[in-house]
């Protein structure tokens, strides 16, 4: 057995070999502890149990200087952030395509379309790369019970991705302010549009990334003194902060409340189904990443209108089928 030395506030799972951490909040992402993983290869740490999350999976691992990690594929949704270093990415949805070849750096977000075929790659001789995943795949594993599902499926979802040679450069708009693109490069310089509705100085762009129906992505940014309005959603989700500064408020009716503060680097998962707000209070703005996992909102329809307000009134005033009530 392998003796892996836990920080506080984490534990180490033998059977998955990740560094779980606990709580609400992951600290300094970019320089955050990592332990052996040695079934892909690499350093590794996992963000899956912040805030008793149980579908939305965050996985952060290492490729070594010049190194690779196995190559795979799994029916799950997965977009992958690049903390820090460059590479590539080998991807490719049939089995008798060549692999098209995807560069990326720091800064960068890919998209892993659902069962495509993917091996990573370092570039960098003299440094380890960082790669911050968001992935449904606990989910999936929950409601079919099979691990062989997920990681052996010859289902292929062509629809999604049929190794369009452009499929990698794709961007457009696909109405209601949603682009629709596979890889999105240098997400703290990305133009966004402002969303008075969700705040006071906030300014967003939501994408479509793999074909996912599952995984929502945007970039959202508060000026300095701004905020994101109180709201709660059926969805679990995760802010890595890209750069300022701010806090995150929870609450709930029973008059429970916490206060959370954050600075580039860190990963909070506001709880599911709990009010929360972010505040911007530092001098500059605040950006973050926003990685969303909307299986049940999508499944009702109410896709990102929360709960409160969109969930409609089921109650029936018509009983039988006759009309009479
Ligand atoms: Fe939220």
């Amino acid at each position: 057995m392998q003796t892996v030395e836990t920080p506080k506030g984490m534990r180490y799972d033998e059977a998955r070999q990740f560094l779980l951490v606990q709580g609400v909040v992951a600290r300094q992402i970019p320089t955050h502890p990592l332990a052996a993983r040695p079934k892909r290869n690499a350093r590794a740490a996992a963000f899956d149990e912040l805030s008793g999350n149980t579908t939305l999976g965050i996985h952060l691992s290492e490729i070594a200087p010049g190194g690779q990690k196995p190559g795979h594929r799994h029916v799950d949704e997965a977009v992958i952030y690049i903390v820090h270093g460059y590479g590539y990415s080998e991807m490719r949805q049939a089995d008798e395509k060549e692999d098209q070849r995807v560069d990326w750096k720091a800064g960068d977000l890919v998209s892993i379309p659902a069962n495509a075929w993917h091996k990573h790659y370092n570039l960098d001789e003299q440094k380890p790369c960082l790669q911050l995943a968001f992935k449904n795949t606990r989910l999936l594993r929950q409601l079919f019970g099979s691990r062989d599902f997920v990681y052996a499926n010859d289902f292929r979802f062509h629809n999604r991705y049929d190794d369009e040679a452009d499929y990698f450069e794709l961007r457009e708009d696909v109405g209601d302010g949603t682009v629709r693109t596979n890889v999105l490069a240098n997400c703290a310089e990305q133009p966004l549009q402002d969303a008075p509705d969700a705040g006071e100085g906030v300014s967003a762009q939501k994408y479509v990334m793999g074909g996912h129906l599952m995984l929502e992505v945007s970039l959202v940014e508060i000026s300095a003194g701004g905020y994101v309005r109180p709201h709660r959603h059926l969805a679990e989700e995760a802010l890595y902060v890209l750069s300022g500064s701010g806090r995150t408020q929870l609450w709930q009716e029973n008059g429970e409340a916490r206060t959370i503060r954050w600075t580039a680097g860190d990963l909070i998962c506001p709880p599911l189904n709990v009010w929360h707000q972010h505040v911007a209070d530092g001098d500059a703005p605040a950006r973050y990443l926003l990685i969303r996992n909307n299986f049940i909102e999508r499944a009702l329809g109410i896709d990102g209108k929360g709960f409160d307000t969109a969930i409609p009134d089921r109650f029936q005033t018509v009983i039988e089928p006759d009309g009479s009530e």
